[in-house]
């Protein structure tokens, strides 16, 4: 009879469902990036791939970092060694929303490739310091992380960081 799963296994479960998501939005933001680029080189008006990064910030990314920040980050402020790395996280957040308005205000090219480059570097920035740090502090803290995670999928009505474990 199989044994049930440990609290370490469903830590670790979550821990893999987030960094997962993480690593599809990561991936998508590329691609709005790369495209974007591609067609500024091809002379062809960026102004309908600029929107589609700046839509995607705004209906993807960010409603998932507010989830986060409403849910992980509260957890993580109730752990002391890692408080001073949530500040740095939420202020993260607002350069993240800076940056999405700048984008979407550009209007000459060096504007619009710096701002979406700027964009996706901090993004990775923030989720590598996500996945490495916070994350692994929190498990580490006893936080529960299916618990939290269950919570933002309410959140954000079920469609993100779809569990695969
Ligand atoms: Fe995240």
């Amino acid at each position: 009879m199989p044994s049930s799963p440990t609290f370490n296994d469903v830590q670790r479960a979550a821990l893999t469902a987030i960094r997962d998501h993480h690593a599809e939005l990561t991936r998508a933001m590329a691609d709005h990036v790369m495209t974007l680029c591609r067609w500024l080189d091809r002379l062809q008006t960026p102004v309908g791939r600029q929107m589609a990064l700046v839509d995607f910030c705004d209906e993807v990314v960010l409603p998932h970092a507010l989830a986060e920040e409403k849910i992980l980050y509260a957890a993580g402020e109730q752990v002391p060694e890692i408080r001073l790395l949530v500040a740095v996280m939420r202020a993260e957040y607002l350069a993240l929303r800076s940056l999405t308005d700048e984008l979407k205000a550009a209007r000459l090219t060096a504007g619009v490739v710096g701002g979406a480059s700027a964009l996706y570097a901090l993004f990775c920035a923030h989720v590598e310091k996500e996945n490495e740090v916070f994350l692994p502090a929190l498990a580490d803290a006893g936080v529960d992380l299916p618990a939290l995670l269950s919570e933002i999928h309410d959140l954000l009505g079920g469609a993100e960081m779809e569990e695969r474990a």
